[in-house]
This record gives structure tokens, C-alpha cells and sequence, in this order.
């Protein structure tokens, strides 16, 4: 771990620990900006973002931050995987500008009394099964935009319904931030990456590409011309019943746009899971856009 009071550790990418010293440094910093916000114990996944926020700005700011507030499960918070040094050593070789690392009470500080809630969008699918999730994502998003005053930032699809509770947070308060969403990034056998997936033990980390399987399995079933939903949330979770060791927590085609449960694919749709392996909850998706 590197010194936590001093503002730079490297002459290109600058660690900032403090709401002051990331203002000091965003007023140096050459417009556009591009924020991808992390909680660290970085992948491949995070290094897309970096290296898509660095090609198309002046200037880049990674945000590392394990946010507790999002986590509705008190052990999930203090096993979530932590690794400063590593994820600083990724930021730089990605030509990341500036990290903000900061610690929870220089985010939610004394008296702190604010809770941003998205409507709609934010209850089906993670948000009725991690109640409070979005919640604490969409406030700690608020703040990190309300700090950077960034012009775009930088999200993955993987976390397809976060995006849109971001989109939907960043537009009902007038924030001026561009909403970007990234491919997923997946390993060869098609588990998407994840930092959770470090979670898994050996027998699980070769169950979990079963996720990806199911979701081609659906996508099959609308290139085969199907467009009634239940036959194709039936082949994916026909699929997931395969493998002893997934616990389907839920399968969905739903809105792409409103995420609500369709009975027939005739919009844009969003095929997605949200499947147990032992204790490490994994999510994924895949959009169909007849488009
Ligand atoms: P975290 O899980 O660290 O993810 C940070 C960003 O990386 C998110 O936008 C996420 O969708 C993206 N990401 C994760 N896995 C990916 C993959 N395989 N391919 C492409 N992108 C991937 O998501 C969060 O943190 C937090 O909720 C956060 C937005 C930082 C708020 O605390």
C-alpha cells in the first residue's frame, strides 16, 4: 500500500485521497473527462473502460472505492477482494490520469444524511433480490459525479441495470455526465469476468460458464424465430438445471428499456440471470435488439 496522505505516487498517474486533493487535481487537468468508477480487485473488464475513457478524452479518472453502502449483506462487504497496489499498477499502465482511492469517511462523511432512490427501474431483477443495492450505487454514482464533473463515464454492460439506474439518476438530476456502456469483457469459455469470480472454488469456476451457455441458449431460441418469452426464459433455465452446482436465483427476458417481464420479444429485450454457486452470486445478460 502506498502512503495515504501524500497526492502523487507516479509522475503520470496521480493517487488522490481526498475530495480536496481530487478537486486540486481535476483543475489542472485537460477537458474532456472521462471517469470510470471501480471498486477495485481490477480485470480485464476494468481495463476496457480505462482504455476506452483514455482514448476518447483529454484526460482520465479512475475511481476505486468499496462502497459499503451498496452491499445489502454485511459478510459480502468484508469479503469483497481488495488489492490496492495491483489495481494502481493496472491504472498506469493504462495511462490512467488520476485515481481517486478514497476511504469511507472522506465519501460519506460525518452527518451525512442523503439516500438517492431510482423509481421503476431499479426494482425488478437485482434490485428486488439485494434490496437496497441500488440505492447505495446510485448515491455513491451522485457523489463521484458531483466530484469529477466528468463529461462522460464509463460502465459495464455486464451490469446491465445498473447502467440504467445510472442513466436514469444522472438524467432526473440534471447531471450533465455522459452515461456510456461498454461490451462485456468474458473469459474463453464465456464466464464473464467478475470480481467475484475469485470467490469461486475450482468445481464452481468450471460450472459457471453455464451462465453464458443458458443466455446463448435463449438467444438461440429468438434466432430460431421464437418470440414468446416463456419458451425462451424455459431454454435458459433448461440449461441451468443442467449443472448441480448452479442455484438459479432468477431468469429473465424482460424490456430493455423498462426491464419489465415480457410475453412477447417484440422490443429490444434483455435476457438475463443471476445464478448461485455456493456462496458467490454471479450475474449476466445479453441484449437482443431486433434491430
Ligand atoms: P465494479 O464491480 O468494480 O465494476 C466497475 C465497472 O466495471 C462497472 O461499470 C462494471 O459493469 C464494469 N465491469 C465489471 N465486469 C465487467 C466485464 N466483465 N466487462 C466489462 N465491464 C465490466 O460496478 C461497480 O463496481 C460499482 O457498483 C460502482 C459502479 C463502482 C459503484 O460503486
Amino acid at each position: 500500500m502506498g502512503s495515504r496522505s501524500t497526492a502523487t505516487s507516479d509522475p503520470l498517474t496521480r493517487v488522490l485521497r481526498t475530495r480536496r486533493e481530487l478537486r486540486a487535481a481535476l483543475a489542472d487537468s485537460r477537458r474532456p473527462v472521462g471517469l470510470v468508477p471501480t471498486m477495485g480487485w481490477l480485470h480485464e473488464g476494468h481495463r476496457s473502460l480505462f482504455a476506452r475513457a483514455r482514448a476518447e478524452n483529454a484526460s482520465s479518472v479512475a475511481t476505486i472505492f468499496v462502497n459499503p453502502r451498496q452491499f445489502n449483506e454485511a459478510a459480502d462487504y468484508t469479503q469483497y477482494p481488495r488489492n490496492e497496489a495491483r489495481d494502481l499498477t493496472m491504472c498506469r499502465d493504462e495511462g490512467v490520469d488520476l485515481v481517486f482511492a478514497p476511504s469511507v469517511d472522506e465519501v460519506y462523511p460525518t452527518g451525512f444524511d442523503t439516500i438517492v432512490h431510482v423509481g421503476a427501474v431499479g426494482r425488478p431483477l437485482e434490485g428486488a433480490a439485494r434490496p437496497g443495492h441500488f440505492d447505495g450505487v446510485a448515491t455513491v454514482v451522485a457523489i463521484l459525479f458531483g466530484l469529477v464533473k466528468a463529461d462522460r463515464a464509463y460502465f459495464g454492460q455486464k451490469d446491465a441495470q445498473q447502467v440504467m439506474v445510472i442513466r436514469q439518476m444522472a438524467g432526473d438530476l440534471a447531471i450533465p455526465t455522459e452515461v456510456v456502456a461498454c461490451p462485456t469483457i468474458r473469459e474463453p469459455d464465456g464466464l464473464a469476468l467478475s470480481s467475484r469470480n475469485v470467490h469461486l472454488s475450482s468445481e464452481e469456476r468450471a460450472a459457471a460458464p453455464v451462465i453464458h451457455r443458458a443466455l446463448m441458449a435463449g438467444r438461440a431460441a429468438w434466432d430460431r424465430a421464437e418470440r414468446s418469452a416463456d419458451p425462451i426464459r424455459s431454454a435458459m433455465r433448461s440449461v441451468l438445471s443442467e449443472e448441480p452446482l448452479a442455484v438459479v436465483d432468477y431468469v429473465s427476458a424482460a424490456d430493455a428499456s423498462t426491464l419489465a417481464e415480457l410475453d412477447r420479444l417484440s422490443t429490444p429485450a434483455l435476457l438475463s440471470v443471476a445464478v448461485r454457486f455456493g456462496s458467490t452470486r454471479l450475474i449476466d445478460n445479453e441484449l437482443i435488439d431486433p434491430s
